[in-house]
């Protein structure tokens, strides 16, 4: 596995399997880079927490950086080079100027209208679509593989990608689905701030999931599955941001309930808990 630091050496991975992330890796990530690794590519594996994605007083600074263990679960799900660049490689006319190109940037409409994370997070998005552009300009990849747990970023990006056409070539995004812990929590790099005594509290995202497929299933509207959301939520001391069903296109609102349901629906939520923020979403899709 090689360790790449310069752009430049990235020339014999061009058309690689990209799978970009800030490290910090878990299972989630292990599943990805052997999603990529299955379709024969070389894989390229980015670390790189972005300082642009990040607004102030949110958790850059404390984000964990785990390089050592890193590195082995990289090797082990079968990477064959890792890209580990400065803040300089990426940002080379410094931080400022970083932050006012990714201000400047035309986001795709899935970035802004549907008001979840672009409501709680306003420079989140321009920071991903900066970062992950200069990523895949540098390494000029054949596909590239985003979890499902950041279910509006891969949104974002897919939109990107279509939106800049012959840009990254035929580049193809694979979305993957979120990894989860026997117990149900999907598995997340900010878990590690959890205290063991709060675990329990953070299983209510993927309970209230559960509820709205079901509430799906049982033919319940859209409403009332949203309501469900809530109330489990509500039992479980967290601080919900939003608890939402919506197109799992647009992520917009969705108004005729048999007509989505069978369209297929996502459902979205984000809470905090003791001042950790937790998202996660499902597919309530009957078709
Ligand atoms: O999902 C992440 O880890 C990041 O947002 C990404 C896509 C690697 C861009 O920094």
């Amino acid at each position: 596995m090689r360790i790449v630091e310069q752009a430049e050496s990235l020339a014999p991975f061009h058309r690689c399997a990209l799978v970009p992330t800030m490290g910090a890796l878990h299972a989630g990530h292990a599943s990805l880079i052997a999603r990529a690794a299955s379709g024969g590519r070389p894989v390229v594996v980015s670390l790189f927490v972005n300082p642009t994605q990040f607004a102030q007083g949110e958790d850059f600074s404390k984000y964990p950086r785990t390089l050592d263990a890193d590195l082995e679960v990289c090797q082990a799900a079968g990477a064959s080079a890792i890209f580990i660049p400065s803040v300089q490689i990426m940002y080379p006319r410094g931080l400022s100027a970083a932050n006012a190109e990714a201000s400047a940037l035309q986001l795709p409409r899935v970035a802004t209208q549907p008001k979840l994370e672009d409501a709680r997070r306003p420079t989140h998005f321009a920071g991903v679509c900066q970062v992950v552009a200069k990523l895949f300009d540098m390494c000029q990849p054949a596909a590239a593989y985003f979890g499902e747990k950041d279910f509006q970023q891969l949104r974002v990006i897919q939109e990107m990608v279509r939106r800049e056409g012959p840009r990254w070539k035929d580049l193809v995004v694979h979305a993957c689905p979120t990894i989860r812990e026997s117990d149900g929590l999907a598995m997340s790099s900010r878990n590690r701030y959890l205290q063991p005594n709060q675990r329990h509290n953070a299983l209510a995202l993927s309970r209230a999931l559960t509820a709205a497929q079901a509430g799906a299933r049982a033919g319940m509207d859209i409403a009332a599955a949203q309501d469900e959301m809530q109330q489990v939520l509500a039992r479980h001391e967290l601080v919900v941001e939003y608890a939402v069903i919506r197109s799992p296109d647009t992520l917009l609102p969705l108004d005729t309930f048999q007509f989505a349901w069978k369209l297929g629906a996502r459902a979205l939520i984000a809470a905090r808990l003791h001042g950790v923020r937790l998202i996660d979403n499902a597919d309530c899709g009957q078709a």
